[in-house]
């Protein structure tokens, strides 16, 4: 098998191939820009005897972490440790970038990925669970806005003094810090109230598939992180969208507050017909020793 950088002339099969496992995916709105970009990341490509078996990409989100993603391998050849390689060529090519931790997500019902992250030596470091609210009124809510730039260092304090050291925006998650914020400053997802631009954030993404605005990891005083997710729902509800959801810790203070709000868990049915909590896991791969190797 012959693991390489993607070039421009895979492009038909690479999309062909993503098209036969999920024609929803969203990788092909990617593809083209991760192949042009030789600085922020490095998409891969396995093919065997002029059939191409899989794909992966690994980004940088800053000089220390690497985020992997679109790890996906033919129907016809998975069980063949295709996955596996190619998740050891991300984590080579991001040692050999000089990154030193790669970091990815996996959804909790996943048990394919889950157990083939765990057998390549990930560990997990967080589990998000999903809590959803249907929207049926416009409650009335104060205004958030994006905070300004000299807000980031006190935002950043804030959410260290609450534990939160993970920054999740855009579908990857970021060590939390003013670079990772200023991400989402421009891309216009970090919100903040108008009133209290200090008191708290949320990342606010509008997910296009699921017709809903998401955020992650709510953080700071209770009564002012309420009110901005009222902020986010009203926007939401504005906006003709059913639906808003929030991922957290199962032992994030904010649980029973967004009960109280009508946030009720998610469930998702496993490949054995359970019904399981929905949400995401964040594993972590150490690459110390792999950037070693890399620099001998
Ligand atoms: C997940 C996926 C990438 C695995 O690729 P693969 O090439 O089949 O994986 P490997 O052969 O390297 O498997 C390594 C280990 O993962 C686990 N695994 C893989 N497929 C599995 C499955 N269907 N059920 C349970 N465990 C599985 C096993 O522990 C396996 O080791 P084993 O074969 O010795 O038991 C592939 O199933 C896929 O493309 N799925 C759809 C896209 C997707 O979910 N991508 C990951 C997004 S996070």
């Amino acid at each position: 098998m012959d693991i390489r950088r993607a070039q421009a002339q895979d492009r038909a099969v690479v999309l062909a191939l993503i098209n036969a496992i999920d024609p929803d995916d969203y990788i092909p709105y990617c593809w083209d820009e991760w192949v042009a970009d030789y600085e922020n990341g490095i998409p891969l490509v396995a093919w065997f005897d002029g059939s191409l078996l899989g794909l992966a990409h690994v980004q940088f989100l800053s000089q220390r972490v690497a985020w992997l993603q679109a790890l996906r391998v033919a129907p016809t050849a998975r069980r063949l440790g295709v996955g596996t390689a190619l998740t050891e060529a991300c984590l080579r090519s991001a040692a050999r970038a000089r990154r030193h931790i790669a970091r990815l997500l996996i959804d909790i019902d996943n048990r394919a990925s889950l157990s083939l992250t765990a057998k390549a030596g990930f560990t997990q470091i967080a589990e998000w669970l999903r809590l959803e609210k249907s929207l049926v009124a416009s409650p009335s809510a104060p205004l958030m806005r994006s905070p300004l730039p000299e807000h980031l260092p006190q935002l950043v304090k804030l959410a260290r003094q609450h534990g939160l050291d993970l920054w999740h925006t855009d579908w990857q998650t970021y060590d939390l810090d003013i670079e990772a914020l200023q991400v989402s400053l421009r891309k216009g997802s970090l919100q903040v109230l108008a009133d209290k631009p200090t008191a708290t954030m949320l990342d606010i993404v509008y997910d296009e598939d699921d017709q809903e605005y998401k955020t992650y990891n709510p953080v700071g005083d209770p009564g002012a992180t309420l009110e901005l997710l009222q902020a986010m729902e009203q926007a939401a509800y504005q906006q003709g969208l059913p639906r808003v959801a929030v991922l957290l810790a199962a032992d994030s203070p904010f649980v029973p507050h967004l009960q109280q709000l009508g946030y009720e868990f998610a469930r998702v049915q496993t490949a054995d017909g359970k019904y399981i909590k929905d949400g995401v896991t964040i594993w972590e791969y150490d690459l110390t020793t792999l950037l070693a190797a890399e620099t001998n």
